[in-house]
This record gives structure tokens, sequence and C-alpha cells, in this order.
């Protein structure tokens, strides 16, 4: 039996590259296969039962026999499948993401003494409303004030290849002015898209520590591997989508190599 040695890594489009970078960095030596289900993005706005469709039937033909772990980098496919994709794959760890709410409210539990702390989760429409975001809240919110901020409408751009620049920063503004009355302490980044928009986050929201869930599912996958790292893939990822024509998969592409760019690649 050849050793299991590719952890298959899932979105609905490129943000999770943003956790991808962040397993490269843990687990530097490992094969990875990152798949975006681009022609469904954004899952967001999506109703429950159609997201989980669409995870199990994007994940299913990336599994095999070499398969050693699968992270769903995607907030809204993990809120919406990951017990599914449990109970279907037993043979290796199911890794989901979840927004960093813990984290965020672990910081300004020392950084804000004296009054409650108030702590704003930028999410998909859908993440924010299913039931596995809602039970997160209630674990927190004697703790801090949790104000919700909807924002799926910045994944599309950044599926374009936006990042930064007057479109982003005007969807930010135009989305900050519904909670324009609060004074935020953290910034939870809800959504695997949405550290690649974080200068134009600080840009908008002022200089608030932002907090995503990349780190922790890169512990947690690294911690759940102990022992049985590779030593000798070097951190190489293929690609894949469900791009439809040749410039749809020439954009993802382009975007791929843009989003993982790895400095220490570039020292060595
Ligand atoms: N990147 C995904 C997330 O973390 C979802 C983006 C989308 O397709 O709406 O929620």
């Amino acid at each position: 039996m050849p050793e299991k040695e590719e952890i298959v890594v899932f979105d609905s489009g490129v943000g999770g590259l943003s956790v991808l970078n962040k397993m490269r960095t843990f687990l530097p030596n490992e094969r990875y296969l990152y798949y975006g289900d681009i022609s469904n993005a954004p899952y967001g706005k999506r109703e429950t039962a159609e997201i989980q469709r669409l995870t199990l039937a994007a994940v299913e033909p990336l599994i095999s026999e070499q398969t050693k772990a699968l992270v769903i980098a995607c907030n809204t496919a993990t809120s919406a499948a990951i017990g599914l994709l449990r109970q279907k794959y037993t043979g290796f760890p199911v890794i989901g993401i979840e927004p960093a709410l813990k984290p965020a409210v672990e910081y300004t539990r020392t950084a804000v003494k004296e009054r409650m702390p108030c702590i704003l989760v930028m999410g998909t429409d859908r993440t924010l409303l299913l039931p596995k975001y809602r039970a997160l809240r209630s674990r927190f919110e004697k703790q801090a004030r949790i104000v919700e901020l909807p924002a799926t409408g910045l994944v599309p751009l950044v599926e374009s290849g936006k990042r930064d620049g007057s479109e982003v920063e005007a969807l930010l503004r135009s989305l900050k002015a519904s909670v324009a009355q609060f004074a935020f302490d953290a910034i939870v980044l809800g959504c695997t898209h949405f550290p690649f928009v974080s200068e134009a986050v600080l840009r908008v929201f002022g200089p608030v520590p932002q907090f995503d869930g990349g780190d922790g599912v890169a512990r947690q996958t690294a911690r759940l591997l102990r022992g049985r790292e590779a030593r000798d893939k070097g951190g190489e990822v293929l690609f894949l989508s469900s791009a439809n024509t040749a410039s749809e998969k020439e954009r993802y592409e382009t975007l791929c190599r843009a989003l993982t760019e790895r400095k220490e690649t570039e020292v060595k």
C-alpha cells in the first residue's frame, strides 16, 4: 500500500488559497491538491442544501487512496456540509474552518479593560445565518458585543482579481455604513476570501486587529498529521477547478500564482 501523500484543500474559489498559504508554512513538505469551485462561486448567497450538494459533488472526485487529509478551506461550505463530509469520509481527517471569534475574544480580553469589547464578524450571508456560527457566537456573547456584517459581495471582487482599489473600497465603505454606530476593537474575517482584501479593510475600518481562521486550520491539520508529515514533497500544489472555458482556466491559474506568492521561495 503506498503512503497516503496528498492533502486536499477545497474552497468555492480562490479564497481557500489564504488557508493554503498558512498550511504550506506549517506543513512545508507536503503535496497539496487545491480545488476552487469557481464556476459556482459565490456559495455565500445560496441555500444550505445547494451548498451541501455542490460541496459533496466537488470533493468526491478529489478523494483517492492518496488522500491524507481533507481541508474545507471555506467557512460557508464548512458551516453547511462538514457533518456530511465527516460521515462520508472516515479514513482520514476532515478539517473545517470557522470564523476566528475565539482568538478575537482572547485578544480583547487583555487589550480592552473596563468595558465590554466590541467585535465585528464579517462573513458570507449564509455562514452568519447557519446554526454552526450561531452556536459559536452564543459561546462568546457574554464576553463581547458581537456585530455581524454579511459581506458576500466581496467574494466576486476577489474572484476577479480585485484586492484593492476603488471598487473594493467603495463596497467596504457602503458595508461599513450599516455598522457605523459601533467602534470595533477587533475584526474577524470570517470568509477565506477576505484576508486578500485585508489592506482595504484596514483603510476603511481603521487600525483594528484582524483575525482569520487560516492559522487555526493549519495548526490543527499539523497536529492531526503529527508523525506522518511528508519529508520530500516541498509544498508542491496541483491547482484544479471547475473552470469551463480556456479563459476561465487562464484567469484561475493567474490568480492562483498571484495569491500563493511565497517570499521564502524567492529567498532560496
Ligand atoms: N471562501 C468562502 C468562505 O470562507 C465562501 C465564499 C463564497 O463562495 O461565498 O466562506
